[in-house]
């Protein structure tokens, strides 16, 4: 996706009647725009509001919500913490990896999905637990994560 740096010098100019930059809002809302943060979108950041490149790294590093790669359309998150890890999460990780042909912090190829493995959701007896954008699906067996994942497959082909 092209960065329109109109589109972010809006967002940089939103806050611009506050007293306090609030550096982490905007980096929020260009990832919430582009999926990640792409670094023509820093530059502008850090040029427009004389805020140094590090500075903005170092936020986006920081911050687990924030990307610095293209996330794919799909969030996929894997719970590999010791209840969900007990109960065959490492089998369920593996299924989606070849399922979704993408590795943990990575996005396929296709650009459809991106894959994480978190340490625990606080969801545990729910486990083994995967969270697809943002939806939790538990107590998961290889058939139930196969079925899961053909219906997204099911989706990007319509
Ligand atoms: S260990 Fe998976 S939700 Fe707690």
């Amino acid at each position: 996706m092209k960065v329109d740096l109109t589109k972010i010098d809006q967002m940089i100019d939103k806050y611009s009647s506050e007293e306090d930059v609030p550096y982490i809002s905007i980096l929020q809302d260009i990832n919430d725009e582009y999926r990640y943060l792409p670094e023509e979108a820093l530059h502008r950041v850090s040029k427009k509001l004389a805020v140094s490149m590090s500075q903005l790294y170092s936020l986006a590093t920081f911050y687990k919500c924030f990307s610095l790669v293209p996330k794919g359309k799909h969030e996929v998150q894997v719970c590999m913490g010791t209840a969900c890890h007990v109960r065959g999460a490492p089998r369920i990780l593996e299924k989606v990896c070849q399922g979704f042909k993408v590795s943990p912090g990575k996005t396929s190829e296709d650009g459809e999905f991106s894959l994480e493995t978190v340490n625990c959701v606080g969801a545990c007896a729910l486990g083994p637990l995967v969270v697809m954008d943002g939806k939790y699906h538990g107590k998961l067996t290889l058939n139930k994560i196969g079925k899961l994942m053909g219906g997204y497959h099911e989706k990007e082909d319509n």
